[in-house]
């Protein structure tokens, strides 16, 4: 198959699609990869890596899409990309359809492939492409967490691990999923006194077996959240309802009952955020201040570690890369079902349910297209 890895260019995204390592897996198969001029800078990899693997290297990305039966990317196309897709090419990237109607519109008239990263599935009801940068945030919330506490960032102004005799600081995390066990592990590793709360007990169960003696587990209420947050240090939003709005655990009133430079990393800000005054903040911009407590909402996080990001997410999409590349996208489906709900649109029909209620458009059940 050809594959083309576009450079992407959305504001800030800095990361690509295949790392050097991944084209040369891809090359090794028999596979023709095309690298779009510099599309692999942004997170560490230059041309010359990805031409020793095997890839040639086009100057545009017009190149880039005309020649490619397969396109791999990070962020779904934006407007100027639209008019580059053609019609039975098969894109595999983020698309998060039912956020974005103009796109959405766009796919269905190309009439390529959409395969996306975020619905890929499998059969424990895990997205193993999002996983990654699930991972990857949840690490990161502790980091930024640790920073924005300190003084002159306008936090209490506390050591996360605290010092012989004197006690570490304190981390509560609301959800225990990926975002919040990475986020334990990593606060839990620099000392500090950590608590997870969640609705499943199934989950707590599991977490307080797996995880350290200074990380303890506790059932997600509105009792024990107003309870817990008048002495916490840093709070990491990190629930997720699968298909909804985040709830909202921490309300405005509760801002007054937590101590000055109380930190909040809200994870969750993306589906809308578990805490009540969260909005959607940048690298650039990522904090503001309401009550004395630091708000850090930034909406790309793993945007700001390029280089982890690209080889996290690139570890997860390779082996489905090549399922596609070594089959084409019907058979790779037809043979690995995790593939079967990454399909949202074929051929200009919305064959991803969701999508088509989000905008009320037509949907076609995606059997149409598996059936020999
Ligand atoms: N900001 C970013 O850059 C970024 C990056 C990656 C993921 N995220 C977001 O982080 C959030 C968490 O993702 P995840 O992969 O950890 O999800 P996950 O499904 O693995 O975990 C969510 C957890 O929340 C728990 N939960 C549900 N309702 C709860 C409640 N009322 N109280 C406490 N816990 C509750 C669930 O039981 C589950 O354990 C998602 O919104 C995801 O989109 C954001």
């Amino acid at each position: 198959m050809i594959i083309g890895v576009p450079k992407e260019i959305k504001n800030n995204e800095n990361r690509v699609a295949l790392t050097p390592a991944g084209a040369k897996e891809l090359v090794k198969r028999g596979h023709t990869v095309y690298v779009q001029h510099t599309a692999g800078e942004g997170s560490g990899f230059p041309d010359e890596a990805y031409a020793e693997a095997g890839a040639t290297i086009l100057p545009t990305i017009e190149a880039t899409y005309e020649i490619a039966e397969m396109i791999m990317k990070v962020k779904e196309p934006i407007e100027p990309e639209y008019k580059l897709i053609k019609e039975d090419q098969l894109l595999f990237t983020y698309f998060h359809f039912a956020s974005y109607e103009p796109l959405t519109k766009a796919m269905v008239e190309s009439k390529a492939v959409c395969l996306a990263y975020e619905t890929v599935e499998k059969a424990d009801r895990s997205l193993p492409l999002l996983i990654p940068m699930s991972e990857v945030a949840g690490r990161m919330a502790v980091q930024k967490g640790a920073n924005y506490l300190e003084k002159p960032l306008q936090g209490r102004g506390i050591l996360l691990g605290g010092v012989p005799g004197v006690l570490p600081a304190k981390v509560l995390i609301l959800g225990g999923g990926i975002v919040g066990t990475q986020a334990a592990w990593m606060a839990a590793g620099l000392g500090a006194d950590v608590t997870i709360m969640d609705v499943s007990l199934p989950r707590m169960r599991y977490l307080a077996d797996v995880m350290p003696a200074n990380v303890k587990t506790m059932m997600s209420n509105e009792y024990n959240i107003r309870k817990m947050i008048k002495n916490h240090d840093l709070i990491i939003g990190a629930v997720l309802i699968p298909g909804a709005k985040a709830p909202h655990l921490i309300t405005r009133d509760m801002l007054k009952e937590m101590q000055p430079g109380t930190v909040l990393v809200d994870v969750a800000v993306d589906q809308g955020g578990c805490i009540e005054t969260c909005k959607p903040t940048t690298h650039q911009d990522p904090t503001f201040i309401i009550d004395d407590v630091v708000h850090y909402c930034v909406a790309n996080m793993p945007g700001a570690v390029p280089y982890t990001s690209t080889l996290a997410l690139t570890n997860a999409t390779l082996p489905y890369a090549i399922q596609l590349a070594e089959k084409g996208w019907k058979k790779a489906a037809q043979d690995n079902p995790d593939l079967v709900p990454g399909l949202n649109i074929i051929n200009g029909d919305i064959v991803y349910q969701a999508v088509a209620e989000a905008f009320d458009l037509d949907y076609t059940p995606v059997v149409k297209y598996l059936a020999d």
